[in-house]
């Protein structure tokens, strides 16, 4: 959540920093800002709204300097205006940060009571003063030491200084930094998606950490101000050009993309001619392993709750799940022959990255699922499976949500395959099944134009509600949580089985109601709980799959009939008209589809 960027040259920086931001803008978009040294001064500018407003202000106001901070904000602390905008900057200091400051009360009153003035109503303009205060007495490496030991909470900060002009300050607790390696230059950064365009030679700051870096020199520290040596990784830099092409929004690219993006996957662990799924080097023995526990947020967390179904089925393990933010702050019942599964498309999200700290802590066996490879979370966990779809950059999660649902699957069919729960032709036929997926995924596509029209229909409503049992319940909690993110109206995900206990009340004339019912062991039941709510003057959208056999039932308003699988990748299928219809409802009324309001991608605060 936010975006940092930093730069030291040879050469003017603000149209690089600008640049970055704009990789960034996905990390936070309600206001962006700038500052640079230059002859002697900070010079700032700050906007609310987007990065082009930005660089409009920025090159009116022709900001030169070699060394500059950049950042986009997702606001906490403050309404997202432009005086709350980062870099908060007083005359000798200018701070950009991510993250939340926990004593900033406490602190600005200690600040105030010592004469300094505040302009902004954020956390951050505390760290600026607590700055300026410390260097009065001691020099930069003992005044960061002491600043960063005042602070309660969790950050990422670029800093800048009007008495050193050839560097940066970065500094790390809790939210994630990368120092950068150019020509004549280095870099700071939130995440090492900025910095790629510039630079594949990247060093993490770890927890605790601060650097400095000059345009010829980088030097990190431990907490105690203590200089350490750090590893420079090399990235592969075949990510960095990903674009929108000839779509007209990421998310319509990344939806279309699932064919490419599974069947990349696919490739990745099943080995086609032996029939075989591949997990080298999974570091444990899977007899020392009785349970596994799946733990995420949102659309992961979605994920999660998926695999809790095809782990229970194909596997003889003991699943649970679990919401990263909950399961942080609960009191565990840690399992040392559990397996602790992580699943996030950024790696970076706060609460899924505690959550994995804490089961480090305990010295358990963790696991990450991830997209981003190079994320905390996959530093951090004892194994990880990416998920090989490249860069997701709509906020809303499409492609990364197959590509999670396809990598615990493959885990459970192995699992499911050395514990003896699946005999070995089950284990063959469902990877020859597997293969077929990508096309089958590809047919799906199909139906944009009927989606579009149907999605309309969303958009008048006062709210809809999503409904599925079995393996499609939690596919109709991920449809109703993306019509949600992307056209602000209200929806709800139920078991199809639960309605008759609360949720039918809100059912009235006309509301859509979205029933995922295919042909599997669950669809009388579904079909069963559909004519309760159509009863009720509900509209119903029903998403099945092609069958010979079943005759579609009668008073359904519109029926959406994906291709025909196996019904443990049916799942698969049914999300893609999920994904379009709340693509078309934000398309019909002009929403930032990209960047819903409110929302960020990558979400480092908790
Ligand atoms: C944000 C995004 C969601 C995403 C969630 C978890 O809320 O908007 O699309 O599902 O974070 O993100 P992660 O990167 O951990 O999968």
């Amino acid at each position: 959540m936010c975006g940092i960027i930093g730069i030291t040259s040879n050469k003017p920086v603000s149209a690089s920093i600008i640049n970055s931001l704009r990789k960034l803008e996905y990390r936070g978009y309600d206001s962006a800002g700038i500052a640079t040294l230059s002859n002697g001064f900070i010079n700032e500018v700050k906007t609310e709204g987007r990065v082009d407003k930005l660089e409009k202000n920025v090159s009116l106001k022709n900001l030169e300097g070699v060394v500059g901070i950049g950042h986009v904000r997702w606001a906490t602390h403050g309404v997202p205006n432009t005086v709350n905008a980062h870099p908060h900057s007083s005359e000798n200091v200018s701070v950009v940060h991510n993250g939340i400051i926990e004593n900033s009360t406490l602190l600005k009153k200690y600040l105030l009571n010592k004469g300094y003035k505040f302009k902004s109503q954020t956390d951050t303009e505390v760290i600026v003063h607590l700055i300026s205060e410390n260097l009065k007495e001691l020099n930069l490496v003992d005044a960061i030491t002491k600043t960063l030991k005042q602070l309660i909470g969790s950050f990422a900060l670029g800093i800048i200084f009007k008495d050193e002009p050839d560097l940066i300050v970065g500094a790390r607790r809790g939210s994630p930094l990368a120092v950068g390696y150019g020509p004549n230059e280095n870099y700071l950064g939130s995440d090492s998606y900025a910095l790629k365009s510039m630079t594949n030679k990247i060093t993490y700051l770890d927890d605790g950490e601060f650097c400095i870096i000059k345009k010829d020199q980088t030097e990190f520290f431990n907490e105690k101000g203590v200089k350490v040596n750090k590893k420079v990784l090399e990235l592969s830099s075949n990510e960095e050009n990903y674009g929108k092409g000839d779509y007209k929004h990421f998310m319509a690219k990344e939806i279309e993309e699932q064919p490419t993006t599974i069947k990349n996957c696919i490739k990745e662990y099943i080995d086609n001619a032996n029939k075989e799924i591949n997990i080298y080097n999974f570091p444990w023995d899977i007899k020392d392993i009785s349970s596994i526990t799946l733990i995420g947020c949102g659309t992961a967390y979605h994920s999660c709750l998926m695999a809790k179904y095809w782990f229970e089925e194909l596997t003889s393990l003991d699943v649970n799940i679990d919401i990263a933010s909950e399961f942080r702050y609960r009191k565990n019942r840690f399992k040392k022959d559990g397996l602790y599964i992580f699943v996030s498309q950024s790696g970076e999200t706060a609460d899924t990255y505690a959550a994995l700290e804490l089961c480090n802590k305990n010295d358990l066996k963790t696991c990450s699922v991830v997209n981003v490879v190079e994320s905390s979370i996959a530093r951090d966990s004892n194994f990880v499976l990416p998920i090989h779809c490249g860069p997701e950059i709509g906020v809303a999660s499409t492609k990364a949500f197959l590509g999670q649902l396809m990598v615990l699957y493959l885990l459970a069919l192995k699992i499911g395959n050395l514990d003896k729960t699946l005999s070995l032709d089950i284990y063959k036929d469902k990877i020859t099944s597997i293969q077929k997926l990508p096309k089958l995924i590809n047919e799906t596509l199909s139906f944009d134009n009927k989606v579009q029209i149907i999605s309309k229909t969303f958009n008048e409503a006062k709210g809809s509600m999503f409904l599925g049992r079995g393996f499609s319940f939690p596919i109709a909690l991920e449809g109703a949580l993306k019509l949600k993110e992307l056209s602000y109206v209200h929806a709800e995900g139920y078991p199809a089985g639960e309605m008759k206990h609360g949720p039918l009340a809100l059912i009235e004339e006309g509301m859509p109601v979205v029933v995922l019912a295919p042909r599997d062991n669950y669809y009388r039941k579904t079909i069963s709980n559909m004519q309760e709510v159509i009863a009720r003057g509900a509209k119903v959208l029903l998403i099945t799959n092609k069958s010979k056999d079943e005759v579609i039932p009668e008073n359904i308003w519109e029926t959406i009939e994906v291709e025909s699988a196996d019904d443990d990748l049916l799942p698969f299928l049914l999300t893609i008209p999920l994904q379009k219809l709340a693509y078309y409802s934000a398309l019909n009324n002009g929403y930032d589809i990209d960047k819903p309001r409110n929302l960020a991608k990558s979400v480092t605060v908790e």
